[in-house]
């Protein structure tokens, strides 16, 4: 499915505090753990990537901001340097960000919590993705403990809008906001948690994805 040798994923979502940044580094860095090139692409004008990279010091992966006008630019030059994974973050509230970073991307993924206002905020980018024609996926972020008939309610809400559902959910962890407050990833923090289990289980499933 990758348009070249390097695979390009979007992480989009119009809310605010949905889990783009969370999902973005912890991408990468698995991506990196694998022995991959990988790098995160901070398209938001706040710039947590960047300064989650910052507070990580010198390790991978490497994260760069880019204004989502010069997002190709960006890209290609990633690609040239022998980037094998590009994790492209986006900011809240922005169609144009969005929409180039779509367009870039070899997938999309949209993550959401599950309360109602999240989920309305699902519907902007169905247009979005339908256009590029680019393959996207809702992942279902800080996702309560037992919240079966939430989650149940959420699947059918992003089905009848049309969109597709990645089979792996991310929990409501600790690890997760705990980790990036040290410029770390969830896996880094608790190696064996469920979070970083739930990274694990998402990446490999991206892969397949990807091939
Ligand atoms: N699965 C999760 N469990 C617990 N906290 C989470 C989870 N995903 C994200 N968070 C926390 O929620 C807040 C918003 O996440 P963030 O990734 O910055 O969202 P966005 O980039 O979409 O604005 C952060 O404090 C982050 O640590
Ligand atoms: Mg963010």
């Amino acid at each position: 499915m990758a348009k070249s040798d390097t695979a390009t994923i979007a992480i989009v979502s119009q809310k605010g505090g949905s889990g783009k940044t969370t999902l973005a580094v912890n991408i990468a860095t698995r991506a990196a753990q694998a022995g991959h090139q990988s790098c995160v692409v901070d398209t938001d004008p706040q710039a947590s990537a960047a300064a989650w990279s910052d507070w990580r010091g010198d390790f991978l992966p490497v994260v760069v901001t880019s204004p989502p006008a010069r997002l190709i630019r960006t890209i290609d030059s990633a690609r040239k340097q022998g980037m094998d994974f590009v994790v492209i973050d986006t900011p809240p509230h922005a169609d144009a960000a969005a929409r180039e970073a779509i367009k870039a991307a070899d997938i999309v993924l949209i993550p959401t919590r599950l309360r109602a206002f999240d989920l309305a905020a699902l519907e902007p980018i169905v247009d979005l993705v339908a256009m590029a024609k680019t393959p996207a996926f809702v992942v279902f972020n800080a996702v309560p403990a037992g919240a079966k008939v939430l989650t149940a309610y959420a699947e059918q809400f992003a089905k009848g809008l049309g969109l597709s559902i990645c089979p792996i959910m991310l929990g409501e962890r600790a690890d997760f906001h705990r980790s990036s407050a040290k410029g770390e990833t969830a896996a880094e923090a608790d190696p064996q948690g469920k979070a970083a289990k739930e990274v694990d289980k998402l990446w490999k499933w991206l892969r397949k994805k990807l091939v």
